[in-house]
Formats: C-alpha cells, sequence, structure tokens
C-alpha cells in the first residue's frame, strides 16, 4: 500500500550535487555543428545571442525531461581564442553538474583548461553536498574565468559561487545580454519560481475552439484539436515536474496524463485534484509508471465509511494522498502549490476543466497560459475557465501575449499574467 507523500528535507531541495558517474546523454555537438533541434517549448533566441551562449543554452535545453527537480544548467569550457575545450549540461537527479560534465568533457578530450573561461547558464554551486562545489572543481581546474547568465538564487549559493571564485583570482561577470538572461530564465522558470516566491510555475494549458470552448454541454472534449497540437502539448507536460488536473476531468474524460512521445527519464507527478476522494479507483490516469497525487481536503478520508473505503481503494491502487486545507470545502490552491513546491515540483502543467481553472485564475496563481485553438466551431459548451458574468469590461483579466505560432492545423498562443516574471528577473541579478 502507497503511503502519503511524506515532506522533502531542505537537503532533498537542494540536491545539486550528487555522486558524479558518467551517464548517458553526453552525445554532443562538437565546435561548427549546427545546434539541436530546437525544443518546441523555447523561444528562438534572438540573432545577437553569442555562439557561445547559442552552445551554452543548447545544452542546457538537453536537461529538460532529464534533470528534473535540478536547474536546467549548460556549461561551455573555452580558451582564450574561443576554442571549444569542453561541454555539458545537468545530469539527472543524483548525477553529476554542467560544471563537472564540462571539465570531465575536456579531460576526456585530452583539453588544459589552465586560463580557461567557462559560460555556465547559472551561478555554479558553492554548497556542499555528496561531491565538492562546483565552483571549487572550477578554481582546482585552474580556470581564469567565469561566465554565468544568473545568480542561482538558492539560499545556500545565492551570489555565493560567484563570490567564491572571484576571490580566488578568477575573472567573474554576471547577466550578460537581456535575449542570454531571458533564454537562461525560460529554461527554468519553475526553479526560480520555487526558491523565490516557494510555490511553482504555473502553466494552464488549455485547448479550445474557435468560439472558445473546451468541451460540448455532454462534456465530450476528445478531440478539439489536432494530433500535432497534442504532441506538441506534451513536450509541455515533460517539461513539468507534476501534471494537473480536477476530479471532473478525470470523471467526465478518464485521461492518462502521462508524457507520450518524447524522450526523457522522468515521468511528471500526476496531481488530481478532489475535495471529497470521487477519484474512481479504476482511473486511467493510475496506470502508467510515475506518481500519481490526490489532493484532497483535510479530514475528508475520514468523513464517513465511504469516504474511508474510497481513500484506501485510491491508496491500493497505487496513488498518494495529499491532505490540503479546504476552508470553504473546496481544496485551498494556494496551499496546495506550497505542498507542491515543498515536494520539488519546479513546473506546474495545469490541464483542467472550466471549474478548477476557474479558480486557479481568481486566486491570480496562472502564470503563464499555453492556448491551442481550433479552426472549428462547438457552439454551446464549456469555457476556458467559468469566470463571470461581469458588468464590465474593466473586470476582464488580461493577459499578455507572448507568443503565437501555428502548430498543424491549430493556433497556438503563449501568453504571461502581468508581472509574473518581474520577481525571478529580479533573482537572476541580485542574491
Ligand atoms: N479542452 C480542454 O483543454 C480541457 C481540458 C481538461 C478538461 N476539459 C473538459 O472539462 C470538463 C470537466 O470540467 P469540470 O469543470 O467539471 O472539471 P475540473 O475543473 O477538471 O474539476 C472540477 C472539480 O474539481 C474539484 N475541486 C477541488 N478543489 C477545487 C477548487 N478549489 N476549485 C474548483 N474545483 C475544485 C471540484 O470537485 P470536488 O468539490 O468534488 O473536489 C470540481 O467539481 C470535461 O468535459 C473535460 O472534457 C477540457
Amino acid at each position: 500500500m502507497a503511503s502519503d507523500p511524506a515532506p522533502l528535507s531542505a537537503r532533498d531541495l537542494s540536491e545539486r550535487d550528487l555522486p558524479g558517474q558518467d551517464l548517458p546523454g553526453q552525445d554532443l555537438p562538437e565546435q561548427g555543428d549546427p545546434p539541436a533541434a530546437a525544443d518546441p517549448t523555447l523561444a528562438d533566441l534572438p540573432a545577437d545571442v553569442s555562439p557561445v551562449w547559442v552552445r551554452a543554452l543548447g545544452l542546457a535545453a538537453r536537461a529538460i525531461g532529464l534533470s528534473e527537480p535540478n536547474p536546467r544548467v549548460g556549461c561551455v569550457l573555452t580558451d582564450r581564442d574561443g576554442r571549444l575545450l569542453g561541454q555539458g549540461f545537468t545530469q539527472q537527479a543524483g548525477g553529476p553538474h554542467a560544471e563537472v560534465m564540462a571539465l570531465r568533457d575536456a579531460q576526456r578530450r585530452g583539453e588544459s583548461v589552465n586560463g580557461a573561461t567557462a559560460w555556465v547558464t547559472l551561478e555554479p554551486c558553492a554548497h556542499h553536498g555528496r561531491t565538492p562545489p562546483c565552483c571549487d572543481a572550477l578554481i582546482a581546474a585552474g580556470l581564469g574565468a567565469v561566465r554565468a547568465a544568473s545568480i542561482d538564487p538558492f539560499g545556500a549559493v545565492a551570489g555565493e559561487g560567484l563570490a567564491r571564485l572571484r576571490a580566488a583570482g578568477l575573472d567573474v561577470r554576471l547577466a550578460p545580454e537581456p535575449g542570454v538572461r531571458a533564454a537562461a530564465l525560460a529554461l527554468n522558470p519553475g526553479f526560480f519560481s520555487r526558491v523565490v516566491r516557494g510555490r511553482p510555475w504555473v502553466r494552464m494549458k488549455v485547448a479550445v475552439s474557435l468560439d472558445g470552448r473546451t468541451a460540448l454541454p455532454n462534456g465530450a472534449s476528445q478531440w478539439i484539436t489536432g494530433p500535432q497540437a497534442r504532441h506538441d502539448g506534451h513536450a509541455f507536460r515533460r517539461r513539468a515536474g507534476a501534471v494537473l488536473t480536477g476530479v471532473g476531468t478525470v470523471i467526465d474524460d478518464d485521461p492518462r496524463l502521462d508524457v507520450r512521445g518524447w524522450p526523457g527519464t522522468v515521468q511528471p507527478i500526476r496531481v488530481v485534484v478532489d475535495s471529497s476522494l470521487r477519484t474512481p479507483a479504476t482511473a486511467r490516469l493510475l496506470a502508467p509508471p510515475g506518481q500519481v497525487w490526490v489532493a484532497h481536503a483535510q479530514g475528508a478520508d475520514a468523513a464517513s465509511a465511504g469516504a474511508a473505503a474510497a481513500a484506501d481503494a485510491l491508496r491500493q491502487a497505487g496513488a498518494l494522498l495529499l491532505p490540503v486545507p479546504a476552508p470553504g470545502g473546496k481544496t485551498d490552491l494556494a496551499a496546495l502549490l506550497q505542498a507542491l513546491a515543498r515536494r520539488g515540483v519546479n513546473e506546474l502543467h495545469v490541464e483542467a476543466g472550466e471549474k478548477l481553472n476557474a479558480s486557479f485564475l481568481r486566486a491570480g496563481l496562472v502564470d503563464e497560459l499555453l492556448v491551442y485553438q481550433a479552426p472549428r466551431l462547438l457552439g454551446a459548451g464549456a469555457a476556458l475557465a467559468a469566470l463571470g458574468p461581469w458588468d464590465s469590461l474593466a473586470q476582464a483579466m488580461t493577459f499578455e501575449l507572448t507568443d503565437h505560432r501555428r502548430v498543424g492545423d491549430d493556433l497556438r498562443l503563449r501568453l504571461l499574467r502581468p508581472g509574473a516574471l518581474a520577481p525571478l528577473e529580479q533573482a537572476m541579478l541580485a542574491p
């Protein structure tokens, strides 16, 4: 029988330096090779980003689906002429960091890194875990300079890594071109959010018709968008530490909510928000590998003999029950987000129906909307979120459109809540 998820210790949440071992995944482009095929969840880099940063950011992108819950980091080592000496990216939790991978790569190539420059997309760590800090590894290897795209806001690092490198006489510079900083943040909004705000970065994904419907009145919604859009949506699930839905969607659609069609070593946790434990123990999302958490109202599992039996049936089916405060009978979503962050969830991918979507939006907890719009009219049906009715357009919730592209026959929109990035951007520059 599965036990309920225990909080991770502070140490668990900082596992950025665990035992070194050579892991697969270092089949890397050589000097002059074209960059790897872009990850569809990442924007194209601005043309003025220098090739060494393009390489370092591209390396970091290879840690998507691999390093969770650790940040995705890339590291490039060059000599004074800009020649590539070594390169690496963060391996899976428990594996080496990008800097160590790059040093090992240089050694494997027989290159000396004495006086070399390290280009890293996140400040090298400064704390002792099961391996020595990366800043010490760079100092010991005799590097001459470090260029970092961002400070690591994590408390045990937070500027200390750069300070130690400077104290050892290295030429250290932080935060280059805005385009590099923006791309470094786009790789790790969840890690920054968890550390800075104590909650995951929340991305709400919806498939809507041309008239904004997410389901027919009878609940049918599979499929509003085409296969390419659904495949693209799975690339965003792959980025997430957890994929979350409401019990209404579980009952209506019986989705699996796992990642299919993309390589990756880590399946996101699947979370059902289900105040009174209505999730059927036969739900399909309980079947794929990986964890399933049912977030329910505190005490609901003992509210009646029926509720206790439902809780037991879910546990027998492999689910972990996560009690969450529910002052008004419905699970408190802010408290749930904090609980997910404490358990190491960086990016939360919400794929729910109009009721739960509305609660997330009303609480101001949605950082990003990922909308796939199909060129079809559904007529009557469910909305993206059951909001309003409002009397004035001034009450409308406004988002900033940051990206739009065609995916198959559908349109993909990405939108941000105004101000969502500001605290994270600030943390990139100042500890
Ligand atoms: N097109 C799309 O992108 C898309 C995506 C997903 C779903 N859908 C469609 O959405 C429909 C289901 O919508 P739905 O609104 O019934 O389901 P939902 O939003 O997925 O789940 C709603 C349920 O979540 C529970 N809940 C727990 N805490 C809550 C909170 N704080 N706020 C709101 N709800 C909370 C409530 O049940 P308890 O009170 O019992 O906990 C509520 O009835 C289906 O037809 C499905 O096909 C469409």
